[in-house]
């Protein structure tokens, strides 16, 4: 079968991209990362991609006036690489009708919380804050709300008493890097089936 081809946005330090990449590499999943986009100039996410030989491009969101028009190149660019599926890893801005409407149910996000608790930004440190036991991560397509779409895959992982806001959002990290790959896995099996909010994954066929 061929292989799914992801694009990546990503506006930050890219350890998710890079998760991905390594999956892909040897053959964990069967997709490639065939383009990375970023809305940060400097985002290492960026290096990350060119240090493999994957095209990598900033595409300046204060050069457009509006959203959409800032969309329409990222969905031009994703399309002219062929992708199948949107990943957004670490990507800061909220998604709009454009990518929607090009992409429908083929965007993912990884949040670091568990949702529907602690959406939007810093996941990990709401959660520490409010004194949880259990945090962990989510991976979900993404909708119309922030952080609100179905959810394909979680992860838990503990709060303990020593804990600060960066040794958990470290410990949720690993268990990121460990799902979003397994959902784009399950992505490209054709085995996530979308029933309303809920995700389903199909056992693997004969
Ligand atoms: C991760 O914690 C992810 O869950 C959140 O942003 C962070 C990105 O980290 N959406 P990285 O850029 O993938 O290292």
């Amino acid at each position: 079968m061929d292989k799914l081809r992801l694009g990546v946005l990503a506006s930050g330090r890219g350890s998710n991209l890079q998760a991905i990449m390594d999956a892909a590499d040897n053959g964990k999943i069967n997709a490639e990362v065939v383009i990375v986009i970023s809305d940060q100039e400097k985002a290492y996410a960026l290096e990350r991609a060119r240090q493999r030989d994957i095209p990598a491009e900033f595409v300046n969101p204060k050069a457009f006036k509006a959203r959409d028009e800032y969309e329409e190149v990222i969905v031009e660019l994703l399309n002219r690489y062929g992708v199948g599926l949107v990943c957004l890893a670490g990507y800061m801005r909220i998604i709009g009708k454009t990518m929607l409407t090009a992409f429908p149910n083929k965007i993912m996000n990884i949040h670091p919380a568990l949702l529907p608790a602690f959406p939007g930004l810093h996941g990990q440190e709401q959660a520490w804050r409010h004194g949880v036991k259990f945090s962990g991560c989510t991976v979900h397509f993404v909708d119309e709300g922030v952080d609100t779409g179905p959810i394909i895959i979680q992860a838990v992982a503990p709060v303990l008493d020593d804990d600060t806001a960066d040794t958990l959002a470290a410990r949720i990290l690993e268990q990121e890097h460990i799902i979003y790959p397994e959902a784009i896995r399950r992505y490209a099996e054709g085995r996530l089936k979308i029933e309303g909010r809920k995700v389903i994954t199909l056992p693997i066929g004969p």
